[in-house]
Parts: structure tokens; sequence; C-alpha cells
């Protein structure tokens, strides 16, 4: 019978055979998929397995939080967290273009990846490396095995190629659905089994400019209070995702306590979608909406106005950039 229980067991069983009594790294993005392989990878081989976190400062409010202490919790994980924050600030200076930032972001990442590997290599006797690679994966890429095959356009969490290691990919026959009911059935937490797609590159591609600390901060914030809002209207299953991007570049003329303001707009990007090829704008409550931007106005200095994006996929991306 095809339980979720059988699946697991199938797996771990799998896992083990291949590994045998050698180690395993992992790169969490604190996704559902790498959240999934690792745990059950660590069910198979416990403290033989060691993820590599890399804050790499474009994440959101709470996130690494969520990985060092919601997901260890939850697995008993051995978990490296790698503070790039300094390092992905500095290489982004001064740059606007969108595939730009995109491509500094995926080649910083393989960087301080490949240290925290030889970090690693030089304590044990790591051979191979976990990928949350799903069926819908592997069909894409022609079904074939190997790192040639990583869908590293994609995720930040592509790896170069030349790496020295065997994959483990325990969730290579499972669609999403299915990922998700094995990790609520590993223990896993809700916050991260039903977490919306968060692209790789994070806030990076959020911020319509250059990227800098100042800016970073002041998205986080707007995108927290967007979040908890939608989550306390229960909306976070209707909801696809809801991108809140910084039009960093552009201000406009505001009221906002005693006087005048020029400050910067945000967007609320709320789209319903099946697969994110295509999508549509939803049509959130109007008191929702009036909640988010009240609070955003009010609570964070550098934004006086709060703007919705009500364009389809296509022809807008989900992503402004
Ligand atoms: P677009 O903007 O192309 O986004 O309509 C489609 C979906 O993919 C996510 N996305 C990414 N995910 N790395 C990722 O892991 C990326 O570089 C990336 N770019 C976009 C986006 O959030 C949406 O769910």
């Amino acid at each position: 019978e095809w339980t979720t229980a059988s699946i697991v067991d199938d797996q771990v069983a799998k896992v083990r055979a291949q590994v045998g009594d050698g180690r395993a790294i992992c790169a969490l993005s604190g996704g559902v998929d790498s959240a999934v392989a690792a745990a059950l990878v660590q069910r198979a081989i416990g403290d033989r397995l060691t993820c590599v976190f890399v804050d790499h400062g474009l994440l959101r409010a709470g996130e690494r939080a969520q990985v060092e202490r919601d997901f260890v919790a939850a697995t008993g994980v051995n978990l490296v967290t790698v503070d790039a924050r300094e390092r992905f600030l500095d290489a982004l200076a001064g740059v606007s273009d969108p595939e730009e930032k995109r491509k500094i972001i995926g080649r910083e990442f393989i960087r301080v990846f490949e240290q925290a590997e030889r970090d690693l290599k030089a304590e044990g006797d790591y051979r191979f490396l976990v990928q949350g690679t799903l069926y819908p994966d592997v069909v894409e890429s022609g079904g074939g095995t190997g790192a040639a095959n990583i869908k590293s356009h994609h995720n930040v969490g592509g790896l170069p190629e030349d790496l020295q290691f065997e994959l483990v990919e325990p969730l290579r026959l499972l669609f999403k659905d299915e990922v998700r009911r094995v990790g609520l059935e590993l223990g896993l937490p809700e916050t991260i089994v039903h977490r919306q797609p968060f692209p790789g590159p994070g806030l990076g591609i959020r911020i319509i400019g250059e990227v800098t600390a100042d800016r970073l901060e002041t998205l986080r914030a707007a995108d927290a209070i967007a979040r908890e809002e939608l989550t306390a209207a229960g909306l976070d299953r209707t909801i696809w995702q809801c991108p809140v991007v910084l039009l960093a570049e552009v201000r406009s003329v505001g009221v906002q306590g005693d006087g005048r303001t020029y400050g910067h707009p945000v967007v609320l990007r709320p789209v319903s979608s099946e697969d994110a090829m295509t999508a549509d704008w939803t049509r959130l409550p109007y008191e929702v909406l009036e909640r988010i931007s009240t609070r955003i106005t009010n609570e964070v200095p550098e934004v006086n106005r709060v703007v919705l994006d009500v364009t389809s996929k296509p022809p807008g991306t989900i992503e402004w950039e």
C-alpha cells in the first residue's frame, strides 16, 4: 500500500543502502523540498548528515530562525550556518540589472557553499550530496541523473557541476503534495511544510535598483507586515504567494505624521496559480489591503505609498525581476 508512512520507510531504506557508512551534506534553502529531503536523510543516517544554511542577507524576517530553531528542533539535524551577509552585499554593490543580480547571487552562493564543503571534507568522509529534486524536475530535465540536471537556473541552491559528490535524491519520485505529506509525517512544522514559494535570490530581486542594507531592512519590514496580515486573514492557502516589491529608485510625495515626506512606494503582488507558469492577480478583500497599507505606511517610515499590481501572468511575471 502506497501510504505516506510506507514512502518514508521505503526512502529511508534506500538512502541507508546508498550511503552505507558515508557522510552526506545538504544545502538548506529554507524551502519545502530541501527541508523534507534533509529530514528524510537525517532519519536514515542521523548525524552523518550535515546541513549547510547560507544566510545571504536576502532572507525575509524570521527565515533564518525558522531553519536554525524550528527545523533543528523538529529533526535534530546537524546544522552549519554560514553568515555571508556582508559578502553578498559587497558583491551586489552598484548593481541594478536583474540578470546581473541573479548571476552574482548564484555565483556567490556556489563559492560560499564550496568553502563550507571543503571545511566539512577536511573533517570527515563527505561523499554524498542531498538534493530535493522532485519528480516534475526530473521530467523537465529529461530524466537523467547527475549534477548537470540540477535546476540551477532557478534555484540559488543550484550547485557547481564539478563537485565531487554522489547525489542522494530521496524525493525523486514524488510530487509536491506528496512531499508535503512526507514532511508532516516526519514531524516538520506546518510553517515549513506549507511555505509558499520564495525565489532563491530572495529579496535581492524584489528591490528594484541597487541592493543595500538599508533597502533590505525597509523591504523586510514591509514584507513581514504583508505576510502577517495575509496569514491573520486566513489567506495563505488561497494565494500562491504575494511578493512585496520595493521601488527603491522611485519617490513620491506624501504626508506622514507632522509633515511632508518624499518616500518610496512598495508594490503588493498577490497571485493565484497552480504551477507558477501562469497566474492571475488575486482579488484580495479590500479590508485586508487596507490593513496592510495602513500598517506599512505607519510602521515603515521609508515607505509612504502602497500600490497593487493587477497584472496577470502572462504578460507580467510573478516577480518583478
Ligand atoms: P516568475 O517571476 O518567473 O516566477 O513568474 C515564477 C515562480 O518562480 C519563482 N522564482 C524563482 N525561484 N529561483 C527560485 O528558486 C529564482 O531565481 C526564481 N525566480 C522566480 C517565483 O517566486 C515564482 O514562484
